[in-house]
């Protein structure tokens, strides 16, 4: 897909709960841009039982992640051959960070631009603990602030599940995850000029707003 004849390629960074998942699904309902989030990537290998499932698990269980080596090789394979994508989830350390840097320069592909979503601890937590997950498609509800028609169904197919590591003691520790191997990517980015920070305490509209502002589809070009 592309906005105003550009390439859409853009990283979504932000701590759990800031939003990335739900502006990522936004974008590719309203412009087809792909979304690739390492995060359900992982899930459907855990949910397939495959190998490089079986090495993630316990990672994802206890709030940690993946070793980058795992996550590079497989990011390797998803993005080649695309032309546009919006990743979510990926990257999440400084060696992941680099080892994009370098795929898309072999690949011939920059990236247009990084958005940073933050939000308060306390939110992110309300957000995650009340979050429901559509473990097919990846679409996320919440309890309150983004209720499904049916409580427990997807608006679209089926059943709703809590992922395993959105109790509250998953949570504090992927937020302590996020401050220690995940938030230096923001000075790392912001040495690029790429960076754009968007407000994720907003309501999704409003945060879906910025973001179109920030890749210059304010207008709602089409794709
Ligand atoms: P992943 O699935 O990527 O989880 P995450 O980064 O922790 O992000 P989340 O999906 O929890 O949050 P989000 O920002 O997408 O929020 P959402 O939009 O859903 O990763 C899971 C695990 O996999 C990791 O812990 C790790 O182990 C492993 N992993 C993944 N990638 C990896 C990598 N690159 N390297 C190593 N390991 C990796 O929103 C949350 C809730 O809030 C929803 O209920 C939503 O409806 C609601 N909401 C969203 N926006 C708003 C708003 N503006 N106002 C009110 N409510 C809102």
């Amino acid at each position: 897909m592309t906005v105003h004849g550009r390439a859409l390629r853009l990283v979504l960074l932000g701590p759990p709960g800031a939003g990335k998942g739900t502006q990522a699904k936004i974008l590719e309902e309203r412009f087809g841009a792909l979304q690739i989030s390492t995060g359900d990537l992982l899930r459907k290998h855990v949910a397939d039982g495959t190998q490089l499932g079986l090495k993630a698990k316990g990672y994802m269980e206890s709030g940690g992640l993946v070793p980058d080596d795992v996550i590079v090789g497989m990011m390797e394979d998803r993005l080649a051959g695309e032309n546009s994508f919006v990743l979510d989830g990926f990257p999440r350390t400084v060696p992941q960070a680099e080892a994009l840097d370098a795929m898309l320069v072999r690949l011939g592909k920059p990236l247009g631009a990084v958005l940073l979503f933050d939000a308060d601890r306390e939110t992110l937590i309300r957000r995650l603990t009340g979050r429901w997950t559509n473990p097919r498609s990846g679409a996320t509800y919440h309890a309150v602030f983004n209720p499904p028609k049916v409580a427990g169904v997807d608006d679209v197919d089926g059943p709703l599940v809590q992922r395993p590591d959105d109790t509250l003691e998953v949570v504090e520790k992927r937020l302590a995850t996020y401050d220690a191997q995940t938030a230096p990517l923001i000075e790392y980015y912001a040495g690029t000029g790429l960076l754009v920070r968007i407000d994720g305490l907003q309501p999704i509209e409003r945060v879906t707003a910025d973001v179109l502002r920030a890749v210059g589809a304010a207008d709602g070009a089409p794709a």
